[in-house]
């Protein structure tokens, strides 16, 4: 009889070719219609790139813990780099979980996104640091940043301190994805005062409507007061099973209530996910055929469209 448990299968550390089983939930769709229930639309291959930035920033926030934002953070990311674009994420939460993610033991750095807010002497490119991703690079962080929102009290324009460090890098990149912590705390409002767009993950559960309205209005709140040209670029609804009655209902809802402001891509609920956080690597790499990988290239597709479309 075999000891070995299922999930341990799972987590053996060999890539992996796409599987049935990715076919078969790569196939959520229902027809003519997308996942969300909306006719499926086409998204225009995303225009190629005479020179590098001034980077668009988004911040991946939702204050309910477990939605989705760092593995979105990191798949989106590598999933820019491959539309030839140059993409910073930067890890604004003291549990380090994005760089973790990315197998970088944050606790051992001396320089991180904290020296870089609270330090005048440290620059962001001092902390930046190269992932395995080409063309990806990463603000680390690690606890010391759970300091930072004390420290960040006293000072004046607390509120755009990450505004400030991100701003000598602006022009080298064409991305920077912001990590938010699960909360609406200082450095939420530092990653919304910083950003161009909010991008939403959104667990596909009954409860993840709750916190939404808080959440918008902690948006419209930071657009008055602090950063005007702040936009919603997208609510992205994760962790689907399009088995279930349940994920349907949940996507119905947000569509109806958010309207176009929700992606057309969808993110399945698949163990490959926590497996490519053992992995240390995004799902691009690390399952390239996977659905999940695929759903993330239509992610960035979509999100370059949508700047695009703005951008007219
Ligand atoms: N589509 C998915 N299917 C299955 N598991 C997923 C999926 N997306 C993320 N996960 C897993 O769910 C857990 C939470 O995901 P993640 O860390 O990305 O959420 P988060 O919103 O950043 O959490 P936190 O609020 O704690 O920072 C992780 O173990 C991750 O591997
Ligand atoms: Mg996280």
């Amino acid at each position: 009889m075999s000891t070995m448990h299922p999930s341990e299968r799972e987590l053996s550390l060999a890539p992996r070719a796409a599987s049935d089983e990715d076919e078969a939930l790569d196939d959520s769709t229902n027809g003519s219609l997308g996942p969300t229930g909306r006719p499926k639309r086409h998204i225009p291959e995303p225009p190629l790139l005479n020179g590098h930035g001034p980077a668009k920033v988004l911040a991946l926030c939702n204050q309910k813990g477990g939605v989705g934002k760092t593995t979105s953070t990191i798949n989106l990311g590598a999933a820019l780099t491959e539309f030839g674009r140059r993409v910073l994420i930067v890890d604004f939460d003291p549990q380090g979980a994005l760089s973790v993610g990315l197998g970088i033991p944050a606790h051992q750095l001396d320089r991180t996104i904290y020296n870089v807010i609270i330090e005048r002497s440290t620059t962001a490119a001092d902390a930046v640091i190269r992932t395995g991703v080409e063309n990806m690079d990463l603000l680390p962080s690690n606890i010391d940043l759970s300091a930072a929102e004390v420290q960040l009290v006293a000072e004046v324009g607390r509120e755009h301190a990450l505004m400030r460090s991100l701003r000598p890098v602006i022009d080298h990149y064409d991305y920077i994805l912001i990590d938010c912590q699960p909360s609406l705390g200082l450095l939420t409002v530092n990653a919304l005062a910083a950003a161009d767009g909010v991008l939403i993950p959104l667990e596909c559960e009954f409860f993840s409507l709750r916190g939404v309205a808080l959440l918008i209005d902690t948006i419209e709140k930071v657009r008055e007061r602090l950063n005007p040209k702040l936009e919603i670029t997208g609510i992205l609804p994760t962790m689907f099973d399009p088995r279930t009655l349940h994920s349907r209902e949940v996507i119905a809802r947000v569509v109806e209530r958010f309207d176009d402001i929700v992606f057309d891509t969808v993110i399945n609920r698949t163990v490959r996910f926590p497996e490519t956080t053992v992995a240390g690597a995004p799902i691009t790499v690390w399952a390239p055929r996977s659905a999940g990988a695929k759903a993330y290239r239509q992610l960035a597709r979509e999100v370059i469209s949508r700047e695009v479309a703005m951008a007219r």
